[in-house]
């Protein structure tokens, strides 16, 4: 079965999951962290080389402090208790978009866990953080603008790799598939350059549901799409064009 080497989740649906057993949102988050462990722990062992979860958008911001701290404070506690497994099993952790917004404890945390599991050698986990998908495209024109002005390179120059270049997933490979639990079809602003030719698989199962089971039928899903970049088809026997 084709296997992705690069899979993006928006874990979504934590706060209905709670509301709907008549309980606080951030019992949602709280199971919803363990499905991430369970998918961060499956993906490891499936040897993806790439796993990039939304774990926070530059819009949930808006969201209550209250809310915020407690998805913070939950951060915290996965990276410390996490960190030694990551490292046994060779995980390498990054965080995409911006940690500056963050509690200084979190981005101490983060900094740590990071350099921590900086010699990982095997899959790379993105935790994207305060990461909004439009602003990572517009800060990438901007560092190609320089080059342009410091003569670095030409205006007519600039190349799709050019731009790839300078965006926060330059080190991983190309984005084969995007998982979004929680029965939203939309993709709220997450790699929206790197969806360029990924498959996309949408569930209503909402994400503190979403086990390694689940994980496995996406990862089947995947498996049996045909993926013809630009070509045609080609698993047709029906014979001329
Ligand atoms: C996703 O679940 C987690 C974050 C955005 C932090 P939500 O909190 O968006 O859950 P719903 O969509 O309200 O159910
Ligand atoms: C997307 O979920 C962000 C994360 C899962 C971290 P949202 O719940 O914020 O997305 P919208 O508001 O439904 O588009
Ligand atoms: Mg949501």
């Amino acid at each position: 079965m084709n296997q992705p080497q690069h899979v993006a989740i928006i874990m979504d649906g934590n706060g209905r999951w709670a509301s709907g057993r008549g309980m606080p949102r951030y019992h949602g988050h709280r199971v919803g962290a363990e499905s991430a462990r369970e998918i961060v722990r499956t993906a490891g062992e499936l040897k993806l080389k790439a796993l990039t979860l939304y774990t926070l958008s530059g819009d949930n911001f808006k969201r209550s402090k209250r809310e915020l701290g407690f998805i913070f404070a939950l951060l915290d506690h996965y990276l410390l208790r996490e960190r030694q497994e990551l490292q046994k099993n060779g995980v390498c952790l990054r965080v995409i978009g911006s940690i500056e917004r963050l509690p200084p404890k979190t981005q101490s945390m983060l900094q740590e866990t990071e350099a921590y599991l900086q010699a990982g050698k095997g899959m790379v986990l993105s935790i994207a953080l305060d990461y909004h998908g439009r602003s990572e495209i517009s800060a990438a024109c901007q560092r190609v603008a320089e080059l342009v002005a410091t003569g670095a390179m030409q205006a007519n120059e600039i190349t799709d790799a050019t731009v790839a270049n300078q965006l926060q997933t330059v080190a991983l490979p190309e984005l084969d598939l995007l998982i979004r639990t929680g029965g939203e079809q939309r993709i709220s602003n997450f790699l929206l350059w790197q969806l360029a030719y990924a498959e996309l698989y949408f569930t209503p199962t909402l994400w503190p549901d979403f086990r390694a089971a689940d994980f496995l039928v996406a990862l089947e899903a995947f498996g049996k799409c045909e993926r013809r970049f630009g070509l045609e088809q080609v698993s047709m026997t029906t014979g001329s064009p």
